[in-house]
This record gives structure tokens, sequence and C-alpha cells, in this order.
């Protein structure tokens, strides 16, 4: 097989950059190792910052988004005994909207379906070179192929194979706790999603749709599921959150979903050698806390597609060059900022974080300055900051 960008991996990343180099007319093969069942249930990320909703928009992927997703002002910070509102729309003219990413897959598989996109699922043994010649070998029902290309992007996430063709230098923290998430049949006890700082830990209540909720709980790194019946986990989620306070309650529902997410960053630079690129979490991870990770993997090939673009049609290397920087001003970026969140956050046995913590929470929530720095980061900068 011969294509101009074989892209390994048919997640947001792999998916959005072949629907966006179709746009720029430069053909493509994506390959997979999971099904397309697997990759569009997954459940992951929900919150779309602005410019990945505009994004989708443009590029004809936002009807659905528009009917079912719902938009966000803002969000609710809160503390033992406060709650407070932070207005993105009023603070930054920009808003988020709640759109899981089961469903920016689905709209994205069907998209590339419409249009006649080779996706090639269920893969085995895949393996990127790099060279002259660059190319993708694999085995789908045992059998061998071999995909040659003008450049290969990988798409693959942070275990996939690519990474270790385009070496360079890494930077890594993790950090002494995981989320467990869980997904329940019952509507929304919020309007809008809290963020909740607790001495016993950090918990998030998010949703997906008007029936459905996803709640998060901070946990220690080496967590069991087993050790959390759902009695508990609603036990943990209504004192974190604070049932019973000003009146509000958790409304408690049948849990369909729990595991525990461990927490990590890693940003790898630069994100190409020669014909090999990287965009999306290949490239590099953040913590959930400050909802970056799907917008970063859209962030990066909405730069990559016009580079290779000009690349492959018009032999101009200029963008294509200039993509790693580009890209990685704002990996750094939401790299910080999904450290500040989580820092600001989770709690740990060190009191003296925790007035630190208290202080900082305070600061946001009460001044202009503060809550403006989270919206601006939170709601998401301009593609190309
Ligand atoms: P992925 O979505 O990981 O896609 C990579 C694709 O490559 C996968 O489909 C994989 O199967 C495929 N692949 C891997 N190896 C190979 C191979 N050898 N050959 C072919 N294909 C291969 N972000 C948030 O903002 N909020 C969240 O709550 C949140 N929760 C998350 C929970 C989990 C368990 C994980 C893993 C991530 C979560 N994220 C979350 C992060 C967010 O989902 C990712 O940042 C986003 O999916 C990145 O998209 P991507 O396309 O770069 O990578
Ligand atoms: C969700 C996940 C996040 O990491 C976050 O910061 C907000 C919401 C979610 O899955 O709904």
């Amino acid at each position: 097989m011969r294509t101009q960008v074989a892209i390994i991996g048919a997640g947001p990343a792999g998916l959005l950059l072949s629907h966006l180099l179709a746009e720029g007319g430069v053909e493509s093969v994506v390959v997979e190792t999971r099904t397309r069942d697997y990759v569009e249930s997954r459940i992951r990320a929900g919150i779309l910052e602005h410019s990945t909703v505009e994004l989708l928009k443009s590029v004809g992927l936002g009807d659905r988004l528009m009917r079912e997703g719902h938009e966000h002002r803002g969000i609710y910070l809160q503390w033992p005994s406060e709650r407070h509102h932070l207005d993105f729309l009023d603070l930054v003219g920009r808003s988020v909207w709640v759109y899981g990413q089961t469903e920016v897959q689905k709209d994205l598989g069907r998209a590339r379906e419409a249009a006649g996109q080779q996706v090639i699922y269920d893969v085995r043994d895949t393996a990127v070179f790099d060279s002259t010649e660059p190319h993708v070998t694999f085995t789908v029902d045992g059998v061998a192929h071999r995909l040659d290309a003008d450049v290969v992007v990988g798409c693959d996430g942070s275990f996939g194979p690519t990474r270790a063709v385009v070496p360079g230098t890494t930077w890594q923290r993790t950090y002494p706790y995981s989320w467990l998430g869980v997904l329940a049949d019952v509507a929304p006890s919020t309007d809008e999603l809290i963020y909740a700082w607790h001495p016993d830990g950090f918990a998030l209540n998010s949703m997906r749709s008007p029936t459905v909720t996803r709640l998060y709980l901070q946990v220690p790194a080496d967590t069991d599921i087993a050790e959390w019946s759902d009695e508990r986990i609603w036990d943990a989620l209504s004192i974190r959150l604070g049932h019973g306070q000003d009146g509000w309650e958790l409304t408690r529902g049948p849990i369909m979903e729990k595991s525990v997410l461990p927490m990590r960053s890693f940003v790898q630079a630069p994100m190409r050698r020669g014909n090999v690129f990287l965009a999306g979490d290949a490239a590099h991870i953040v913590p959930p806390t400050g909802a970056k990770g799907l917008n970063l993997a859209v962030a990066d090939v909405t730069l990559l597609a016009p580079a290779l673009v000009a690349l492959l049609t018009e032999k101009d290397p200029r963008l294509a060059d200039e993509y790693s920087d580009r890209a990685l001003r704002r990996v750094w970026r939401c790299t910080h900022f999904s450290w500040w969140m989580t820092t600001m956050l989770h709690t740990s046995p060190d009191p003296f974080d925790a007035q630190l913590q208290l202080s900082q929470l305070r600061w946001v929530a009460s001044s202009v300055a503060g809550a403006t720095g989270l919206a601006e980061n939170y709601a998401g900068l301009p593609i190309g900051f």
C-alpha cells in the first residue's frame, strides 16, 4: 500500500488529522490496534475548550455537538462551606462545552467513513520505520502488510510505538495520587462542573448529559478499585462535594462504570524526526485536572495538518519545520496549567500545603486577576498561542 500520510492511531488526534488533511487535498491511511467499537466507547475526556469547538464547527464536525452538547459559562470552585462560580464568558469572553470524547470519536468516525477514508482497525505488530523510505508495517488476521508514505504521524497515544523512533528529551512527573472515575445513571446535581478541595481529598462533579453524571475522587496512587464499593464512593462524594450544605444535595444513582486513572505529566521534544511526526498523547500527557488532554491533541493536529499540506502539495517545508516548536509552546502552557490546577486542588500529607492551597483558592475566587488567569487557561488560549 502507498499513501501520502500514514497515521498510527484512530483516537481523536489521528482521525481529526485525516479529516483536516483530506480538506487540504492530502490522502492518508489510518491504522489502529483496537476495534472501531472499542475506540468509540472508551470513556475519557468530557470538556471541549473554545478553540476546539470552533475548529470542529469550521470543518463540518459541529452539528451534533451544537445540538446535543452543553455550553457552560464557567465552573464552580469549592472548599468546605464555600462555593464560588467563575464565569468564563464574563471574564474572558469564551465558554467551554460538555461533550464526551466518545461522541467526538463517533462524529469523526462517521465523517471519515462518509468520505471513504481508509481506517484499518484491529491491526497487530505495528512497527514504524523512518528512513529515506518511511513506512509502517503491521499484520491483520495474521497477514503482514507494508504501508509506504511520504510522512508518518504517530497519533498512537502514550503507549504507542512511534515515540521510540523520534528520539529527544523527555520530561516527566508522577503524582502520588490517582483519580477514581465514576459514570452514574443519574441526572447531574449541578448545572456546571464543581471542582472541590476537601481535607479528605479532591472531588469533581462533572456530567455527560441531562441524565448521566461523571464524578471523580482523589485516591492514593496504588488504589485497588475492589476496595471501593458503590456505597463507599457515594459517601465520599457526598462528604467532599458538600451534600447538605446550604440546601445543596448530591443525588445518587446506579454506577455504570468505575475505574482508577493514574496521574502523570510527560513531554517529549522535539515532536518530529525527519519524516516522522508526533501529535497528541504520543508526545505529551497531562494530569486531567485542567481538562486539557483531548484539547491539546486537537491543537497539535490543527497546526500539523496545514504544515503537511504545504510540505506535500507545495514542497514548502516552513510550517513543518516550525511545527514542533509552535506545538510545544502550547503543550508547556497546558502542562503548567494542569500541574497548577492539580497541586492547588489535591490534598497532600503536609498541612503547610493545605494552607497554601486554601489561600490560592481564596485569591482565585475573589480577585478578578486570579479568576481571569484560570478562565483564560481553562477556556483555552487561541490556536497558535
Ligand atoms: P488516544 O486517544 O490515546 O489515541 C491513540 C490511539 O492509538 C488509540 O486508539 C490506540 O488504540 C492507538 N494505538 C496505540 N498503539 C497503537 C499501535 N501500536 N498501532 C496502532 N494504533 C495504536 N483527558 C481529559 O481532558 N479528561 C479526562 O477525564 C481524561 N480521562 C482520560 C482517561 C484515560 C484512561 C486516558 C488514557 C486518557 C484520559 N484523558 C483525559 C486524556 C485524553 O483522553 C487524551 O489526551 C486524548 O485521548 C488524546 O488523544 P490522542 O488521539 O492523542 O490519543
Ligand atoms: C472531566 C474530566 C476532567 O479531567 C475535567 O477536568 C473535567 C471534566 C470529565 O470527564 O467530564
